[in-house]
Parts: C-alpha cells; sequence; structure tokens
C-alpha cells in the first residue's frame, strides 16, 4: 500500500468531492502495536477507487481508527481528507445506528434491527461533520457525490451550508420496502436528508420507487415518475445506476504470469482436486454464509458430493466485530465448519478450506481463476461485486456463478446458476447442476456474463450516475 504520508496538505480544494463513511485506506495497528494502512473492506472503496484515479478529486471519509485527528494526505494518487470519529461514536454511529439499525433494516430485516435514541443523535452530529468538512473541501460550483447509508442526512446539511454546489447520492445497499422503512423512528428526517441532493441513486430500479412513493406518502411532495418537486422548488431525480467494478483491470490482473503461477499452486496445495468451489465474502450475516455451507456439508455427508475430488474454499473477510450479531455469525461458522470437517472422518484435506482474513488483490484474482465453481448466496445484498470479480477474472468461457436471486447482481447475470439461498434442498441441487454440467453449457452461460460485465463496468456506472448529475440545473 503504497500511502504517501509525507504529502500532506492543510486544506485541499477540489471541484470534484466524494464523501464517504470510509477512505480508500484503513488504518491498522499490528499485533507489536505499531500502525500500518491496508485497503478498505467492502464493495464501495473497490468500486469507488478507479472513479477517484481518473477524476483527480478530493475523497473524504473515516480512516479506521477511533479517537485520532490526521491531516489530509495522499495515497496511490488519490487526495484523502480524514474525518475523525471519537470512541463514542464508533459505538453509536458506525456501529450502532449504520450497522446495528440501519444495515438490518434495509436488509429485509434479516436480523433484527435496534432503535436507540442515542444512536441516531450520534448519527446526526457525524453527518453534520461530514458535510461542514465537504463545505470546505469543495470548490464553488463543485460536484459532491455523497455515498452510502451512513451518511444519509449529508446531502441537506451540505445544500444549506452550500446551496451553490451540485450533490449527488448513491445508496450501495438495497434500499427497503415500505413497510420496513416505515419501522425507522426517524423516517422523515432520512427521506429530507437525502432530498438535499439534486439526483438520488439506487442500485435497483424498485428502490428508486420504493423512495418516490415513500416522499408521496409520507411528506405530501408532488411526484411524476423518478422525479419529486420538494418544499423549496427543485426537482430531484431518483434512478437506478447498479454499481461495477473495474472489469479489465482485474481480468489484466488474473491473466497475469504471477497469478496463474499462484492459482495453479493454490489449486496444487488443495491436491489437485477435479472441483474447487469458492466462496468469498466479508463475513456479514446478510450474505448467507450459514445456509452455503450448511447445503455442502449436507452434500458431502450424503455422499452426493465426494470430497476426495471436490474441495470448497470460503474465504471471509474480518467485518464490524464488536457487533453482536457478527461475534454471534463468527461462533456459528466456525462451528459449522469445525463439524462439518469433523464428521469427515479423514485424515488429509478437509471438505471445507476456511480462511479468516484479507487478503491483497492479487491474492484475490489467484482465487478466483483457480476455482471452477464460485458460490454467492446474499439472503439480501444491494448488488455484489465479488460475483462480478469472479466473472471478470476468467481467461475463458469455463466455470461456473452460482448466485443468490437476492442479490442486486442477480437482475442483470440472468444466465447464472440462481438460487433462493433460503431453499437449502434447492442450493444443494443448483450446486450439483452447476458442478455435473457440460463444458459447452457452462461456456454457453459464461459467455453471456463476462460480456455483461464488460460491457457494464464501472467507467460506465460513473459517467451514467455524473453525466445525469451535470444534467440537473
Ligand atoms: P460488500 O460491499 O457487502 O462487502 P461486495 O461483494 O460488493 O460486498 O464487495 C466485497 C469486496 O471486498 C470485493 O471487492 C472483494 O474482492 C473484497 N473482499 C472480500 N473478501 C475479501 C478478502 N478476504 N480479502 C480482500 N478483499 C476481500
Ligand atoms: O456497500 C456496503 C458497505 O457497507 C460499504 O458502505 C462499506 O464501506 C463496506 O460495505 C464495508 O463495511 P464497513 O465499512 O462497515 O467495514
Amino acid at each position: 500500500m503504497s500511502t504517501d504520508r509525507g504529502k500532506k496538505s492543510s486544506s485541499p480544494t477540489s471541484s470534484f468531492v466524494v464523501v464517504a463513511n470510509r477512505l480508500a485506506v484503513d488504518r491498522i495497528e499490528h499485533a507489536d502495536g505499531s500502525t500500518g494502512w491496508r485497503t478498505s473492506p467492502g464493495g464501495l472503496v473497490t468500486a469507488l477507487e478507479p472513479v477517484m484515479r481518473a477524476n483527480d478529486g478530493a475523497w473524504i471519509g473515516w480512516h479506521g481508527a477511533p479517537d485520532e485527528k490526521l491531516r489530509p494526505f495522499s495515497s496511490d494518487g488519490m487526495q484523502l481528507v480524514p474525518v475523525h470519529l471519537t470512541s463514542d461514536e464508533v459505538r453509536d454511529y458506525y456501529e450502532g445506528l449504520s450497522n446495528g439499525t440501519l444495515w438490518p433494516l434495509y436488509h429485509d430485516a434479516v436480523e433484527h434491527p435496534h432503535f436507540h435514541r442515542e444512536w441516531w443523535d450520534a448519527y446526526v452530529e457525524v453527518n453534520e461533520r461530514f458535510a461542514a468538512r465537504a463545505a470546505e473541501v469543495a470548490e464553488p460550483g463543485a460536484v459532491v457525490w455523497v455515498q452510502d447509508y451512513q451518511l444519509q442526512l449529508v446531502p441537506q446539511l451540505l445544500r444549506q451550508r452550500r446551496p451553490d454546489l451540485r450533490i449527488g447520492f448513491f445508496l450501495h445497499i438495497p434500499f427497503p420496502p415500505l413497510e420496513l422503512f416505515q419501522q425507522l423512528p426517524w423516517r422523515n428526517q432520512i427521506l429530507e436528508g437525502l432530498l438535499g441532493a439534486d439526483l438520488v441513486g439506487f442500485q435497483l430500479p424498485g428502490g428508486a420507487q420504493n423512495f418516490v412513493r415513500l416522499v408521496r406518502q409520507r411528506l405530501h411532495l408532488q411526484t411524476h415518475r423518478d422525479r419529486v418537486r420538494t418544499a423549496d422548488g427543485r426537482t430531484v431525480l431518483a434512478r437506478a445506476y447498479p454499481i461495477s467494478i473495474d472489469a479489465d483491470s482485474f481480468h489484466d490482473l488474473a491473466a497475469s504470469p504471477a497469478v496463474e503461477q499462484r492459482a495453479k499452486q493454490i489449486r496444487h496445495d488443495l491436491g489437485d482436486p477435479t472441483t474447487m468451489i469458492l466462496g468469498v465474502d466479508r463475513l456479514d450475516y446478510t450474505k448467507g454464509l450459514r445456509q452455503r455451507i450448511r447445503a455442502f456439508g449436507e452434500l458431502v455427508n450424503e455422499g452426493r458430493v465426494d470430497p476426495e475430488e471436490t474441495v470448497y474454499v470460503q474465504v471471509a473477510t474480518p467485518s464490524r466485530e464488536r457487533v453482536d450479531q457478527y461475534r454471534q455469525l463468527r461462533d456459528d461458522i466456525d462451528m459449522l465448519v469445525g463439524r462439518i470437517n469433523g464428521e469427515s472422518g479423514r485424515i488429509g484435506r478437509p471438505p471445507i478450506t476456511y480462511l479468516h482474513a484479507s487478503y491483497p488483490r492479487d491474492e484475490m484474482a489467484a482465487l478466483y481463476r483457480a476455482a471452477d465453481i464460485m458460490v454467492v448466496t446474499p439472503l439480501r445484498d444491494g448488488m455484489n461485486l465479488v460475483a462480478k470479480e469472479f466473472i471478470a477474472c476468467r481467461q475463458d468461457d469455463s466455470g461456473a456463478l452460482v448466485l443468490s436471486e437476492f442479490a442486486g447482481a442477480a437482475k442483470e447475470l440472468r444466465q447464472a446458476y440462481l438460487v433462493n439461498p433460503y431453499d437449502i434442498n434447492g442450493l444443494k441441487e443448483r450446486l450439483l447442476e452447476a458442478m455435473t454440467d457440460s463444458p459447452r453449457v457452462h461456456a454457453r452461460r459464461m459467455r453471456f456474463l463476462r460480456k455483461q460485465v464488460f460491457e457494464n463496468d464501472i467507467d460506465r456506472w460513473a459517467s451514467l450516475f455524473l453525466d445525469d448529475l451535470a444534467g440537473r440545473s
């Protein structure tokens, strides 16, 4: 990670500003107490990094460590502007309202969302801080692009300070159905916060439609299709922009001789199996890990998958580890994997290789390249970039993607082996089908998937959004 903290700038200004909860890099503390940087976890950073490099803008965000104030600095050619959070704010704004209330609520309430007034107060305060920082950094008439559920009040707070700006907002996670959103004690404040933007972007058309219906019903504003007329006479556009990845750069990385060699080595270390199944996820309860591992375990137990021939590698990035539901998930997965491997009753390679760690991009590319079958089974997911990364790393039309119907990506990747992850028997059958279909069937599906991912890459996503934003007057 070439983070050049030597190149500090006291207060940069820019005509293009991205505001996100996280910066591209995350401050970490090593076991010996020294500190360093690594790429921040999650799809938002994967998607936005290439956009920032192409646009020469400033990125405002939290650097991942509590109680530490840092000056702006540059990293890999990006201008990064840190926003500090206290330990209490990390607890109440980040782990609390963002990830204990909004995250579960917006993901179909697959875990119970908690509502606490002190969490909300911290959310408002931190949103104000991000808005104030953006107001300082944005040049007159600048474009400011606010990201994701942690910062839904920023568009309005920023507009109050700087009406000259063109403000966009993009929600990376699903926008929930009306019945769920209405549970939020602060539902009107969130809608009003978002309406501070000129353009509000969602992953799928359904999310944009839910939002427009909500502002009509709850705020009694006039709407027409994807347009909302605000109380102060502005028109706000609400549209879908399915996010993507820098497909060419993933493909080229996977094509490099070093990654090719590493992919061979991975397969060799796994005992050169006939089939390598791969899962890659943040360790999050929305990702359907329990269901997926259970399905694979049953197939092994029933003798329908032979662990001599097939291995399943599950990579899980540590995530939000101080939030109870995430701790519980980690314990559950440890236990489930341990049980399946223990019950296989063999000496040698276990049926599941479980890696609870984060890896550099080239190692991820090698894993994708090595795998035959990718399993992506979220119970609900805004998009899921892992599915697109696997496809981009293919060097030919071989391999198969098993994909949940409830990932945003399923709307575009129709030729994947689509599955309902709640239906464990269905999941087992689909997995077997993906494993046993002929190379010809795989190639027919994969050709379509690759075309889809390379044609709709991150450049296209960013230009569609930014062109629409530029068209707002
Ligand atoms: P989310 O944003 O919910 O985490 P996505 O699938 O959209 O889900 O994005 C996850 C991103 O994190 C991908 O870019 C993926 O490559 C990356 N990632 C996932 N697991 C790991 C890991 N163990 N090490 C490094 N990067 C990872
Ligand atoms: O898009 C999903 C997302 O929640 C991003 O907003 C976030 O940066 C990423 O996943 C990882 O989560 P966290 O920042 O909480 O580690």
